[in-house]
């Protein structure tokens, strides 16, 4: 230290930045982790400001309520369970019709699998997030506007990303809704499954009805809102208050890396350091693993082997962000997704193609290998014939790969485990304590999953 003082006297500033302090050598793995954090304009996850409590109740009974299912045997919860890390454990998730939870959930006699694998929910009501879903289909935020499928029938009022996307689980016919002749768990007919596909608007009114006839949500919804007169509740609102219940949910700010960040340098272990630093660094995953969040947001083509139903008229293809741009280069792009807590929430990519996250990431490293070493057998056994070893599909997906991507690139074994011990330094403890967030009971009286 005496050193650098009488350096800065001589030459100035510069030489002390390069000097450090005592516990910082100028060398250390801690001074390069922080310019390169610097650099890409890292930091913590900040706690969000917290909702109002009788939003956060009013939305944790409609999460677990399967009275916002056309068959009234379904919940947000089913496929974003506390217990399966706000996910479901399976590759790609089982739809209204299907019965059980988690990896165990079975098709019954008219459940199916539905395209895509169902994202962990944590930290999504940080205001930094825009985008929502694999696709970002839903998209904007309450000051630029939203971008929805509902275009100008997303109704007034809707006040964050978040919101905008709970307005649509509820009218997939596959997850939620249902067909037309449903009948629902009691026997009677599904009212939803009636509605003509895009009538959006129809869906949202028939929904509050039924919640409004339920006296106790007549209640939760008076709490929830007291500034708008009953006459004025709509989806919006319930939406606003999934969303509330989310943010509360979701709110995993104390990962290793998160403490690290905040200054706390004994946080992380020297493998997981050495495994930040390459993140950040020769890994070149910081390029689109970006920012707080660690997604920029943007879609990227992987060329993930593709398994699954497929999505739209392009089944048994999923054309991902080409769907909605409907540019050949989208083709087969997905959302870099955020790697908080990632180690517990396989299985990984957009279609859970993979059920070892050693694996996704070395797919990252060598698309081609991987794409020659794709292993079915270790997705869902029922699954397994839908997986598309199409050599032109193949082909398209090699050619428009992103060239953010490194691939293959030069990490030895050592470095690979040192990412992955890096990759679970990003679990919040609390990840294995959701369990708290399930209710005893909903007001529909349904039965709640636990
Ligand atoms: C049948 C299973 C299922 C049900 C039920 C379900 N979801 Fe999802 N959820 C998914 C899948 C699968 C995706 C990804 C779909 C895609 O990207 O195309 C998803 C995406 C999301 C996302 C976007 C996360 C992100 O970062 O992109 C949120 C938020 C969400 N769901 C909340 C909800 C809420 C709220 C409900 C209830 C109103 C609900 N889900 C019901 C399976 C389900
Ligand atoms: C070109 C942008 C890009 C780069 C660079 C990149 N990723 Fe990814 N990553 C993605 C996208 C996009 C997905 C989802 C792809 C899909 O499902 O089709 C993904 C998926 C993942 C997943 C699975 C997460 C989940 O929830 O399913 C992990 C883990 C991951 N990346 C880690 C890494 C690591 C580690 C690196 C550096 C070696 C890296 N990524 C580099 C874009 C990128």
């Amino acid at each position: 230290m005496r050193r650098c003082r009488l350096l800065w006297s001589i030459v100035g500033i510069f030489v002390v930045a390069g000097c450090g302090t005592d516990a910082d050598p100028p060398d250390s793995i801690d001074a390069q982790l922080q310019a390169l954090i610097r650099g890409h304009g890292i930091r913590a996850l900040s706690a969000i400001p917290r909702p109002p409590l009788e939003q956060v109740i009013l939305g944790q009974a409609l999460f677990f309520d399967k009275e916002l299912s056309g068959k009234r045997d379904i919940s947000c919860a089913t496929c974003h369970h506390p217990r399966f890390a706000l996910g479901d454990g399976l590759s790609v998730s089982i739809g209204t019709g299907g019965h059980g939870l988690g990896p165990d959930r079975d098709l019954g006699d008219v459940g199916s699998f539905i395209p895509r694998n169902a994202p962990e929910l944590f930290n999504r009501g940080d205001p930094l997030w825009i985008t929502m879903f694999w696709d970002g289909r839903v998209s904007g935020s309450p000051e630029h506007g939203f971008r929805t499928p509902a275009g100008q029938r997303l109704p007034e009022g809707v006040p964050s990303v978040l919101a905008a996307q709970a307005m649509f689980p509820v009218t997939s016919r596959d997850e939620m809704r249902g067909h037309p002749g449903d009948r629902d768990v009691f026997g009677r007919p599904n009212e939803l499954a009636e509605v003509a596909d895009g009538d959006f608007v129809q869906i949202w009114t028939l929904l509050m009805r039924r919640l409004r006839a339920i006296p106790e949500y007549e209640e939760l919804f008076a709490a929830a809102f007291p500034q708008v007169p009953a006459s004025h509740w709509g989806f919006q609102h319930a939406a606003t208050a999934i969303a509330a219940f989310e943010m509360e949910l979701g709110n995993l700010v104390n990962s290793p890396w998160d403490r690290y960040l905040r200054g706390d340098f004994m946080a992380l272990s020297p493998a997981a350091k050495r495994g930040a630093l390459l993140f950040l660094g020769e890994g070149g995953c910081v390029r689109c693993h970006s920012g707080p969040l660690l997604t920029d947001q943007q879609f990227h083509v992987l060329a993930v082997p593709q398994i699954g139903p497929g999505k739209g008229a392009e089944a048994p293809a999923d054309f991902g962000r080409g769907r909605e741009t409907l540019r050949p280069e989208d083709r087969f792009a997905f959302r870099t997704p955020p790697l908080r807590n990632v180690v517990v929430t396989g299985p990984w990519m957009h279609d859970g193609a993979y059920t070892s996250l050693e694996l996704a990431v070395r797919h990252h490293l060598d698309v081609l290998r991987a794409w020659q070493h794709y292993d079915i057998s270790q997705v869902d056994s029922r699954l397994r014939a839908t997986w598309r070893n199409d050599a032109r599909e193949q082909g398209e997906m090699l050619a428009n790969l992103d060239p953010l991507l490194r691939t293959p690139a030069p990490l030895s074994d050592g470095e690979i485990d040192d990412l992955l011990t890096f990759l679970e330094e990003l679990t919040d403890p609390a990840v294995f304590s959701l369990a708290r967030f399930v209710p005893v009971r909903v007001p529909s009286g349904l039965p709640v999953e636990d």
